[in-house]
């Protein structure tokens, strides 16, 4: 086997990497340690920013298989033929804690997938559940500071939690899947992935149609109650898998879609935008359209997976985005966030990189040059960078009208002013429905984790939280009434 002589980080050999060199045996090292400096600066810039929320998380390799073909929905490319494979790598996560916390929190799942398609890079970054707390994105950084660690104690804050639910009904629907039975993921593999939001395909005769995704787990759907969870391996999630796809076990989703027509839209009694509402299955139903399999674990998961940087906002011809207010912010705030966590030219990492040819007039920033992929690892060397030019018939990048969206409907008559959620109050009938379907072991477990969290709670918080299980159903708010009792009073 090749040996290797151990270099500094420029190539030359180094002599000996345990001892500084100092003033006689017992002094003081000296300046021409320059080698000794190069490992503790390096060292001290190893951690990056971690992810404002989703820090802990683990990815993998896999691919994505047709297998309807949706040429009749979208031009996207990656989805015309049945068999066709993309490439895609996947991420795992939890929400609310740090890089180093535990997998087993009663949090909401990541699921995040970048398809690497042949007309660049589309991302779903959705979660394990097809609804979320919010759908407005100017309550996000509010809700997640309530979620986070209390300013001052630096220790999670159920009180704090449940005030702010107190005041936003809308999250009834999310909460009341989360504190549910299936709140805990026993692993990543044994769990659902959605987009929760709606997007948009257009087809090529420029139709719009409005669509959710839906990532069913081949593997069956697991869960862990709260004391299975207290006694669980705290990375026992990220352990799951790798060793999953080390055995060779590789796991799998079945993608289904959800479609509604613009003329749906319209009519429809729910608004197809807000993302506290599901479309029930009934009215439009799942068509399945492809397998999802993961199959390679990373080589380094610093590079690899902590690196990673999934955008919403990353789209491809036939494939965009909706009216859901929610989603609209999210395009602003994921390469706002990779801009800052990992660096102007973020996708031009390995991990990021798109596996089609890039030819953009971006051109510097820090890093610039790293990317085969984007015309040359040389920063697109002496090629041209600005647009228009007179290159375009030698090799100069140039805009492609055929991949124009089509525009963007409104779906009423519409004023540019806040619109407030006096329109479309009912926050209850789908948290109340999701409550009549569970048997009473799920109830008791329900209303018993939700009692946990909200005796923590003031007064004045508690009583608006069992009003709005009251309008769900009066008997979610009995039952959380009489489970706080008994934790006040224990027989
Ligand atoms: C307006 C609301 C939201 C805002 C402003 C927001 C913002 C962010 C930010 C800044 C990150 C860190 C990105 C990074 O550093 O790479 C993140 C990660 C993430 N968010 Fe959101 N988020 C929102 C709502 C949502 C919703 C509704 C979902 C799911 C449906 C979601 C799923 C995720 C996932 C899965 C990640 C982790 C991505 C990864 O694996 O790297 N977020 N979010």
């Amino acid at each position: 086997m090749t040996k290797h002589i151990l270099t500094t980080a420029t190539g030359s050999p180094v002599a000996d990497d345990d001892n500084s060199i100092s003033v006689g045996e017992r002094g003081p090292l000296t300046f021409d340690n320059h080698y000794t400096f190069e490992k503790l600066a390096h060292f001290n810039r190893e951690r990056i920013p971690e992810r404002v929320v989703h820090a802990r998380g683990t990815g993998a390799y896999g691919k994505f298989t047709v297998t309807r073909s949706l040429s009749d929905y979208s031009i996207a490319d990656f989805l015309q033929k049945e068999g066709e494979e993309t490439p895609v790598f996947l991420r795992f996560s939890t929400v609310g804690g740090g890089q180093d916390s535990n997998d087993f929190a009663r949090d909401p799942r990541g699921f995040s997938i970048k398809f690497y398609t042949r007309e660049g890079n589309y991302d779903m970054v959705g979660n394990n559940t097809p609804v979320f707390f919010l759908r407005d994105a100017i309550k996000f950084p509010d809700f997640i500071h309530s979620q986070k660690k209390d300013p001052r104690s630096n220790l999670p804050n159920p009180a704090a939690m449940y005030e702010f639910w107190a005041n936003h009904p809308q999250s009834l629907h999310q909460i009341t899947i989360l504190m549910s039975d299936r709140g805990i993921p026993a692993s990543y593999r044994n769990m659902h992935g959605f987009s929760s939001h709606t997007f948009s395909f257009w087809n090529k005769e420029g139709e719009r149609f409005w669509f959710k995704w839906h990532f069913k787990t081949n593997q069956g759907v697991k869960c862990l109650t709260n004391e299975q969870a207290a006694q669980a391996s705290p990375f026992g999630a990220q352990q799951d898998l790798v060793d999953a796809i080390d055995r060779g076990e590789f796991p799998g989703w079945t993608a289904k879609v959800q479609i509604m027509t613009e003329a749906q839209a319209r009519e429809y009694h729910i608004n197809p935008f807000d993302l506290t509402k599901v479309w029930p299955h009934a009215d439009f139903p799942l068509i399945e359209v492809g397998q999802l399999e993961l199959n390679r674990n990373v080589e380094n998961y610093f590079a690899e997976t902590e690196q990673a940087c999934f955008a919403p906002s990353n789209l491809v011809p036939g494939i965009g985005v909706s009216p859901d207010k929610m989603l609209q912010g999210r395009l602003l705030a994921y390469q706002d966030a990779h801009r800052y966590r990992v660096g102007a030219n973020a996708n031009q990492l390995p991990v990021n990189a798109a596996r089609c040819p890039v030819h953009h007039y971006q051109r510097d920033g820090v890093m610039a040059g790293m990317c085969p992929a984007h015309g040359g690892s040389n920063n697109q060397g002496s090629g041209v960078n600005f647009y228009p030019n007179d290159q375009i018939n030698s090799g100069a990048a140039a805009p492609e009208p055929s991949v124009e969206e089509p525009p963007m409907p409104v779906l009423e008559n519409a004023w540019i002013r806040r619109h407030g959620i006096a329109n479309d109050e009912d926050h209850y009938s789908q948290a109340g429905a999701l409550f009549r379907l569970m048997d009473d072991e799920q109830k008791s477990q329900l209303v018993t984790t939700i009692a946990e969290g909200l005796v923590h709670a003031s007064e004045s918080a508690r009583q608006r939280m069992l009003e709005q299980f009251s309008r769900a159903d009066a008997a979610y708010a009995e039952g959380v009434r009489m489970a706080m009792e008994r934790l006040a009073s224990p027989a």
